[in-house]
């Protein structure tokens, strides 16, 4: 009998893509499991539908055992999982791209807007009764007009983070590996990394964590950006040395950062925390109704394309 395992609970609609594909079990528990209770979870499987927390590791693939012929990811990061060791073991490994791509650009802007705009100080200002009037220089925040926003990362996140600056007045450069080109590719500069942190107004990180990327923010990095400037993570907390982030925050070195991710999830640096100028909020960026069960459908039909012997739709590479 074909086992299907699904780590969390995941939308009903996910279920009843998976519900006849084989037998079908459920972790009870709406939490991350520990990686003993995922070890005894995937024993005997042939699919598991993953969650950004699970580590997909050899440990979790001797486990599995030989049968296991696919490991589909609900997110479109999959830092979690060794892609190399499950190559080795002939099992494929998928993600969810392409469906939470607007769900994060919009928490990006969000955060962007919400930090530039002090919108998180108003409010705890008004909620613990602090008496105020209006006034010219009361709470001022920065305008994005006329600024750079500066995406690290130009897949289609980053495009769709710029396409929102533009459409607010802003100027967008980018770095990437590649130039982005074609009529679909939104209007802006690629410039080296160096270039683009010391001269943007705004700078947004839609990069994987890789052994590449991770502290590509480091304390030397934040040194180099504007006074003035923003930070807006919505990628993966590790992308940023956090420590070097609160110290940047606390010593002026920018301006704000709105944070979506953390180095240590769910542990969140206290300098963050404590520090004035800075939005957070807990891993949000694909939460939506909407989102979430188009993720967990996709990742359904990719374990349906693998256990049915076809290519799977959105495969790792
Ligand atoms: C969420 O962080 C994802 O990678 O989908
Ligand atoms: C998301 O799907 C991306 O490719 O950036």
């Amino acid at each position: 009998m074909t086992r299907v395992v699904v780590t969390r609970v995941v939308p009903d609609a996910a279920l009843a893509e998976l519900a006849p594909l084989g037998d079908l079990w459920v972790s009870g528990e709406d939490r991350a499991l520990a990686p003993a209770e995922l070890h005894d979870a995937v024993r005997g499987a042939d699919a598991v539908v993953t969650m950004l927390h699970d580590r997909v590791d050899d440990a979790f693939l001797d486990a599995a055992g030989p049968g296991l012929r696919v490991v589909a990811n609900v997110a479109v990061g999959y830092d979690n999982v060794d892609v190399e060791a499950c190559r080795r073991r002939g099992v494929v490994v998928t993600n969810t791209p392409g469906v939470l791509v607007d769900a994060t650009a919009d928490l990006a802007f969000a955060l962007l807007l919400g930090v530039t705009r002090r919108v998180r100080e108003g409010d705890a200002l008004l909620r613990d009764r602090t008496p105020w009037s209006w006034s010219m220089s009361f709470m001022l925040g920065t305008g994005l007009q006329g600024r750079r926003l500066g995406v690290v990362g130009y897949g289609r996140i980053g495009q769709a983070v710029a396409r929102r600056a533009l459409a607010f007045g802003m100027s967008v450069a980018y770095t990437a590996r590649h130039e982005v080109t074609g009529p679909a590719a939104p209007p802006a500069v690629r410039l080296p990394l160096g270039e683009l942190l010391a001269t943007s107004g705004v700078v947004s990180l839609h990069c994987p964590l890789t052994p590449a990327t991770r502290h590509l923010l480091d304390r030397d990095a934040l040194r180099s950006m504007r006074r003035d400037a923003f930070l807006v993570n919505t990628s993966r907390g590790p992308v940023v040395d956090e420590a070097a982030l609160a110290e940047a925050l606390r010593e002026g070195w920018i301006a704000g950062a709105g944070l979506d991710v953390f180095e240590h999830e769910p542990a969140v640096h206290p300098g963050l925390l404590d520090a004035p100028n800075v939005l957070l909020t807990p891993h949000l960026g694909s939460a939506t109704h909407e989102t979430r069960e188009a993720m967990a459908v996709l990742a359904a039909r990719n374990v349906s394309d693998v256990l049915g012997g076809r290519p799977a739709r959105t495969p790792v590479t």
